[in-house]
């Protein structure tokens, strides 16, 4: 049987199409789940691009005000694509409309605004994902699997980074995501919480950060909203200041596990780097194993199994059928999925949640609990001392929740 789904869309910018892309392509790649997405209302301040929302995305209606997204009874989940200074307002109003939505990262500006969503999604009873598409990498599944089988042994201590070239260009534009009232955080928000939320998707919560930040280029050439992406570069415009980080690096240590003490490790971001250009990677250690992932090289893994033997070192793993959701999209192993099959991979999961099924999505809940690292680090960045990360009780990163304590339980 089928089951249509009515989707509302608001702001339609780089995130907000590709949502829709992604909802579009569901039926096709995961026919079993009998979900149809239908493209009810999008709505964008930029009348262009309500406009291009309702002729070349398919969108029924389109709208300058979200509220008429959110009022309209056709719709059932809503796509939330906006820039994080009204993620706080969007995600609290979708959650008392009633309505099931998937939301951008960050969440919001700072950690009490992640909460506030995540609690008002708690009240109203609504199911949430979260844009942590890197998650949904074949690869990264797999290592996932591996780490929680304990293939790799006890993860000793993880190297991970997210290293973009977006804002490498000095003449880059003065987009949203370079001020504190609009963005909140620089690479932290921006960056960071997708590496916070990789590592946390592996191993375990983060509980300790100690951190540094800097600004590479402290003016840049001032961009309208909603009129180019972050990617623009500018010749001639006014300059403004930039007011959040350009780079930032953690020290952590992540929460004890059920085979020992927590890991440690260091974790990157920049947004003005020079060379890699989506460089989003990680390394982990075991004392049993290894395995290193990027971005970049997304649909290979190199894996090193076991301490001794005739294959010691790394051996280069070809993403193939076994890995995660490869082979919905590929037939044959080696051949190459991209970004936004990862999109694809969070839609299911997210209408998957929404229909009753399976609940493997990212939560607000797991959101908020990345942006307590990503606020401990903005303090300790500040502070120059080491911070304890509020535990989010109600975050899982997808596995079973801890017993409560004093259960007697684990
Ligand atoms: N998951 C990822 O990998 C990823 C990648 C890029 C961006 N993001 C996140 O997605 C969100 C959007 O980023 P983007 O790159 O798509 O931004 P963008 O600048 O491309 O688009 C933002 C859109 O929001 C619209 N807008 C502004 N004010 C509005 C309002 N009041 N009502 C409705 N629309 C409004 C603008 O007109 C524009 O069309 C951000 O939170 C960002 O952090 C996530």
């Amino acid at each position: 049987m089928t089951r249509d789904i009515g989707v509302g869309l608001i702001s339609v910018g780089w995130m907000g199409k590709l949502h829709s892309r992604a909802y579009q392509a569901l039926p096709s790649v995961y026919p079993e789940l009998g979900l149809r997405p239908r493209l009810i209302h999008a709505a964008d301040t930029a009348a262009d691009r309500v406009a291009y929302a309702r002729d070349a995305l398919g969108y029924a209606r389109g709208s300058a005000d979200y509220r008429e997204v959110l009022a309209d009874p056709e719709v059932e989940v809503v796509s939330i694509c906006a820039p994080n200074v009204l993620h706080r307002e969007l995600g609290v109003a979708a959650a008392e409309a009633g309505k099931h939505f998937w939301i951008e990262k960050p969440v919001g500006r700072d950690a009490g605004e992640t909460g506030a969503v995540a609690a008002a999604a708690r009240a109203a009873g609504v199911a949430t994902s979260v844009g942590f598409n890197y998650r949904h990498a074949p690869a990264v599944e797999h290592v996932r699997e591996l780490v929680a089988q304990g293939a790799l042994g006890r993860i000793t201590n993880v190297r991970a980074v997210f290293f973009a070239g977006y804002a490498a260009e000095p003449k880059g534009a003065l987009s949203w995501r370079f001020t504190r009232q609009l963005a909140g955080s620089g690479a932290l928000g921006d960056l960071l919480s997708h590496v916070v939320d990789l590592v946390s998707y592996l191993i375990a919560p983060i509980a300790e950060v100690s951190a540094l930040t800097s600004i590479i280029y402290s003016e840049r050439p001032i961009l309208p909203m909603g009129s180019a992406t972050h990617f623009a570069v500018i010749e001639d415009g006014e300059l403004g200041p930039v007011e959040n980080d350009d780079y930032a690096a953690t020290l952590v240590r992540f929460a004890p596990t059920e085979r020992g003490p927590g890991a440690v490790g260091t974790l990157e971001a920049s947004r003005t780097i020079v060379g890699p250009q989506c460089g989003l990677g990680f390394e982990l250690y075991g004392t049993d194993g290894s395995a290193a992932w990027d971005f970049e090289r997304m649909n290979e893994l190199r894996l090193c199994l076991g301490r001794s033997g005739p294959h010691q070192g790394y051996t280069t793993v070809l993403a193939n059928s076994h890995l995660g959701d490869y082979a919905r999209f590929q037939p044959g192993p080696g051949i190459a999925m991209g970004y936004d099959d990862l999109k694809v991979i969070e839609a299911k999961k997210f209408l998957a949640a929404v229909a009753g099924g399976e609940r493997r999505n990212a939560t607000v809940e797991d959101a908020h609990a990345v942006a307590e690292v990503i606020a401990a680090a903005d303090a300790s960045a500040a502070s120059g001392a080491w911070q304890a990360v509020p535990a989010v009780p109600e975050a899982t990163f997808g596995r079973e929740p801890a017993p409560a304590p004093g259960t007697g339980h684990g």
